[in-house]
């Protein structure tokens, strides 16, 4: 993978006000997996876990020193390609497998290591499978009620109202699976979960069964679900919007470890390595070079000049580039703008009609290609040349010595 070194630079070319401002622009690598969270805080932890299938010689390692740490009411997600390891974190903080070092930590409490080992059923762990995995010969109800076999009937039927409601469908307690929507299903395995009020709800690649069009509606209404009832929650799934319209955190996964446990913005706008800035997003690294004249630090890039805000930490800036203090430079295609008046050019090779948008790859003059976002009522030929100028809160370098690629 070579030396990772990204650089995040807030508050480039237009001062940002919004999100990030008043942030210090630290490499997310080395803030990643704790994020400052106090053990104390933390609904959830998991310590350098790692968990292999198979025999000595074809030993495979699903998880890889997995660490990251979750705080009480956030909700989490481990975003990644399939085969990552996200099934297999799932089922090894709900107890289905063991661990063969690392730990998980659940309200402060080590659940599972190679010394210690608490149960499934113990663990306050809520479960919601890929399938759903609904009970068919139970109605609603019967499935809501079913890990309450501690509580009264009339408890139960209290808890099962409330959890029905919760989730948008009260009065549907007769009903039998069978009857209900792909949506409405996920709706009644999320309320079976949430009814015995877990300290964490488990939910695998929960939309995967449903269509696009609903998955990031759903995702939005699971969270709102979610934070009314205060539950700490980690989701896995490959999708990166689900990810980003439900979860707080957002780890990438990469055979069996995370590269960086971020918020979704600064996972898009920070990426701390070149696999996260591949893996979530489009966009194109451009060579640039960084300079330091006046006590200021800045990259050349052939779209101009990108000042480096004064609160970054220099070190950290010089320290993506080589002795020549060549670097690449991360846009993505809303970092671009299209505007008819700026004397920089460049030729449309690509486009791809999104709606609202057009997705141009452009040429500049050396060469070298990039994205950009445009509205769709500019509608420019492919050749033609049209103005762009550069316009982030971030600029992200990164280390030239990695094989140059473009993020797609
Ligand atoms: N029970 C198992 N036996 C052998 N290999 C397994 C088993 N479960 C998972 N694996 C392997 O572990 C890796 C991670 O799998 P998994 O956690 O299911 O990934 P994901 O959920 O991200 O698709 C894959 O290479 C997979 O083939
Ligand atoms: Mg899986």
């Amino acid at each position: 993978m070579g030396a990772r070194f990204p650089t995040a630079v807030s508050g480039c070319a237009v001062e940002s006000a919004g999100k990030n401002a008043g942030e210090s622009a630290v490499r997310s690598t080395t803030r990643s997996a704790a994020d400052g969270a106090d053990t104390a805080d933390c609904a959830l932890q998991v310590e350098e876990l790692c968990v292999s299938f198979g025999a000595a010689r074809s030993k495979i390692a699903a998880l890889d020193r997995l660490s990251f740490r979750l705080r009480r009411g956030e909700i989490g997600c481990l975003l990644g390609a399939s085969g990552c390891g996200k099934t297999t974190a799932l089922r090894t903080i709900a107890g289905f497998l063991r661990p063969e070092s690392g730990c998980v930590h659940i309200d402060a409490q080590c659940v599972a290591s190679p010394q210690q080992w608490t149960e499934p059923e113990r663990r306050g762990v809520g479960v919601v499978f890929q399938d759903y995995a609904l009970f068919p010969h139970l109605d609603v109800a019967g499935n809501v009620g079913f890990g309450l076999r501690r509580h009264t009937a009339a408890q139960r039927a209290q808890r099962v109202r409330e959890m029905l409601e919760l989730v948008g469908l009260p009065g549907s307690g007769a009903r039998f699976p069978h009857e209900l929507s792909g949506g409405q299903q996920q709706r009644v395995a999320l309320a079976r979960a949430l009814a015995p009020a877990p300290s964490i709800l488990l939910l695998d690649e929960p939309f995967s069964n449903l269509d696009p069009d609903l998955r990031e509606r759903l995702a939005l209404d699971l969270r709102e679900i979610l934070k009314r009832a205060g539950t700490t929650a980690l989701l896995v799934t490959h999708d990166q919007y689900e990810a980003f319209a439900l979860a707080d955190r957002v780890g990438v996964m990469q055979a069996g470890r995370i590269e960086q446990w971020d918020t979704p913005y600064r996972l898009y706008h920070q990426p701390a390595t070149r696999e996260v800035a591949d893996f979530v997003g489009l966009g194109a690294f451009l060579p640039g070079v960084v300079e330091h004249r006046d006590g200021r630090s800045q990259v050349q890039i052939e779209l101009g000049t990108l000042p480096i805000h004064a609160r970054t930490d220099q070190a950290i800036a010089g320290a993506a580039a080589n002795t020549r203090g060549e670097v690449l430079v991360l846009l993505r295609p809303d970092d671009v703008v299209h505007d008819d008046a700026s004397t920089l050019r460049a030729q449309v090779v690509r486009k791809a009609f999104r709606g609202a948008q057009f997705l141009y790859t452009l040429r500049l003059p050396s060469g070298a290609t990039l994205l950009a976002l445009v509205p769709s009522h500019h509608d420019h030929a492919i050749g033609e040349s049209i103005g762009i100028r550069f316009d982030a809160d971030h600029v992200v370098t990164f280390d030239v010595q990695e094989t140059a690629r473009t993020a797609h």
